[in-house]
C-alpha cells in the first residue's frame, strides 16, 4: 500500500463506484491503490501523453484496465461512473471539464487556484457535493462535484462551501491566511484591498470554527 496520503485519499473516494476513469493518470498510482483495496471493479487509465500512459500500463498490469491516449474526455468512448482529474492546475482542470459528460461524478484535485475552480463550477452548472483537505507535505484540496446548481458567495469561493463546515479545514485556513499575509506588504491599491478581504475570510473562519 502506498504511504502517500493524497493518493490514498483519492483512491478512497472511488469506493462504491464500478468503473473509474482517471484522466491524466501518469503512473496510474491512484487506480493501483483503488484496485489493491478492492474499491473498484474496472478502470480507464487515460493520459494525453504516450510515455506516462505506458508507465501506467506497466504499473497496472494484470488489472482490468483500458488504456486510452486522450486529451481530457475527448477520446473517451467507454462508459464510466466516476472521473478523477487530479494533480493538475485549476486552469487545465477547467479546460478538461468543458467537455465533461453531464451524468457523472467528478473528483477534482487542483494544485492551485481553488477559488477560480469553484467559480468555474458555479458558473457552469456543477454542484459541489463534498470537499476534503489533506496534508501530505503540502495541503491538498479535493472537490467532488456533479452536475447541478449552486450559488456560491465570494467567501465560499475561497473557503469552500462544504470545507468550511469541517473542523479539519481550520489549520489549512490558518496556513492560507499566513500565506496571504506575506503577500500583503508587496501589493498596493485595489490588489491590497482584495488581499485584505481574503485574509478576513480566512480569519473569520479560524476564529469561529471549533
Ligand atoms: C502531474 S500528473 C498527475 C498525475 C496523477 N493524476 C496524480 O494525481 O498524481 C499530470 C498528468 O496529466 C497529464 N495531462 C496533462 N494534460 C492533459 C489532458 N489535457 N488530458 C489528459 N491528460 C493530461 C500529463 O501528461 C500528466 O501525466
Amino acid at each position: 500500500m502506498v504511504k502517500n496520503n493524497r493518493i490514498q485519499t483519492l483512491a478512497e473516494l472511488t469506493k462504491g463506484y464500478h468503473t473509474v476513469l482517471d484522466i491524466g493518470t501518469d503512473h496510474g498510482l491512484v487506480l493501483l491503490e483503488a484496485f489493491k483495496k478492492n474499491f473498484i471493479q474496472t478502470a480507464i487509465a487515460s493520459d494525453i501523453r504516450e510515455k506516462p500512459l505506458n508507465q501506467a500500463r506497466r504499473n497496472l498490469e494484470g488489472y482490468p484496465v483500458s488504456f486510452v491516449l486522450s486529451d481530457g474526455f475527448l477520446q473517451i468512448n467507454q462508459p464510466f461512473d466516476l472521473a478523477i482529474i487530479s494533480g493538475m492546475g485549476a486552469r487545465l482542470i477547467r479546460k478538461i471539464l468543458t467537455h465533461a459528460p453531464k451524468d457523472k461524478t467528478f473528483v477534482l484535485q487542483a494544485n492551485d487556484k481553488h477559488e477560480e475552480l469553484r467559480r468555474f463550477l458555479n458558473d457552469h452548472h456543477f454542484e459541489i457535493i463534498d470537499e476534503r483537505v489533506i496534508f501530505d507535505q503540502f495541503y491538498y484540496v479535493i472537490i467532488i462535484v456533479k452536475y447541478g446548481k449552486m450559488d456560491l458567495t465570494e467567501t465560499d469561493l475561497y473557503l469552500g462551501p462544504i470545507l468550511r463546515t469541517k473542523p479539519e479545514a481550520k489549520s489549512y485556513y490558518e496556513f492560507k491566511r499566513r500565506q496571504y499575509e506575506t503577500i500583503l506588504p508587496k501589493v498596493s491599491g485595489t490588489r491590497k484591498k482584495q488581499i485584505e478581504k481574503i485574509i478576513n475570510f480566512f480569519k473569520q473562519e479560524t476564529n469561529t470554527s471549533t
